[in-house]
């Protein structure tokens, strides 16, 4: 239906250019500004798939999630984007509770997931699930080696003091997966003791990257032994043979469930309703894995790559979205974070 409705509205307006030039490859038929959060070459590929295939020019600009977030809110006045792709749901909530975000109601919510449903249930209607993706963290096996530390399998084990200055993470104010570990660490233990996490951690962080994903880069290159990210982010480049092992933590952990949001008062919003439903396809959501992109998509009938991480091997705590993608909660913890943990002397 939703290819349909596309090949319908090329077809009207090649009809409609005829008069004035010959059958030419696919003419620019509106534009688009995305702003796009997931890895690079996911993001490339869904606009030259999404460009082909529509004739809407797009205009894309990545940035980690609460950097998008932080930019929308800063343009709200006179927005600047039309749809926010990818990137953790918390600050798509935000926004969504902010006002900073259009209802949608898309014709392919029946072929999503339930979880995928939930989120645009509890934004009232205002972001919707495209994908899942596990918090973990991974260790580059011979920086382990070297110093001699024995296999890590728990959150717990990242405080060994020989990982002194050795782990890796981003930093919860710009970078989704952070603020994820930071809300699951909360829930995983209680907020003292989670804090208290936090704390004892930072001893052993080398650097809070801007973006989540940095750190499994570091990691592949020996850069750091240990980076905390989304497993997926791992996987690609276990994938690509570096010498990394990926860990599902013990204790349990959290996820995300990466969002879409058309953005309030979007300039092209007919355009930004094709790429919403485009990016709910099978098709879209299959270019993933050639990105080497490797989280779980939210419609049913799409494929989950094979390197995805398994789920069903992962103990995941009941990550509580509604809470901590409020817009007070989400504050109040990133203002506690940079207050007791980001400047502690070392
Ligand atoms: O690299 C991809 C990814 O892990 C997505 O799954 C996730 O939504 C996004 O990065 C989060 O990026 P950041 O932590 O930089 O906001």
């Amino acid at each position: 239906m939703i290819a349909k409705t596309l090949l319908r509205l090329a077809g009207l307006a090649l009809a409609a250019a005829a008069p004035f030039a010959a059958p030419a490859p696919a003419q620019a038929q509106g534009n688009l500004v995305l702003y796009c959060t997931p890895q690079e070459e996911w993001c490339r590929a869904m606009v030259n798939a999404f460009e082909k295939k529509t004739g809407i020019k797009v205009a894309m600009t990545r940035k980690s999630s609460g950097e998008l977030y932080a930019q929308i809110k800063a343009e709200s006045a006179n927005p600047k984007g039309d749809i926010w792709w990818g990137g953790t749901g918390d600050p798509h909530l935000q926004a969504a509770e902010e006002g900073l975000a259009e209802e949608y109601t898309s014709p392919m919510n029946k072929d999503l997931q339930p979880w995928a449903v939930k989120q645009w249930e509890q934004s009232k209607k205002r972001t919707v699930g495209v994908y899942a993706g596990a918090l973990g963290f991974g260790y580059n096996n011979k920086q382990l080696a070297d110093k001699k530390i024995a296999e890590l399998k728990c959150w717990a084990d990242l405080l060994n003091p020989k990982l002194k200055d050795e782990v890796q993470v981003a930093d919860p104010n710009s970078s989704g997966t952070s603020y994820t570990m930071l809300a699951t660490m909360v829930q995983l233990m209680g907020e003292d003791k989670g804090f208290d996490y936090l704390k004892k951690l930072h001893k052993n962080v080398n650097q809070y990257t801007k973006s989540g994903a940095a750190p499994a880069k570091a990691t592949s290159m020996g850069e750091t032994a240990v980076g905390i990210t989304f497993l997926h982010d791992m996987v690609t480049f276990i994938v690509q043979k570096a010498p990394i092992t990926a860990v599902a933590p013990c204790e349990g952990t959290g996820y995300e469930i990466g969002s879409m949001t058309i953005i309030k008062g979007a300039k092209n919003p007919k355009e930004a309703k094709l790429w919403y439903d485009w990016a709910l396809t099978p098709e879209a959501q299959e270019l993933g894995a050639g990105a080497q992109a490797y989280q779980v998509p939210s419609n049913k009938n799409a494929k989950t790559p094979k390197e995805a991480p398994d789920f069903k091997k992962i103990k995941f705590i009941d990550y509580d979205f509604a809470k901590y993608g409020s817009s007070a909660e989400r504050k109040r913890l990133l203002a506690k974070w940079d207050a007791e943990v980001k400047n502690l002397p070392k």
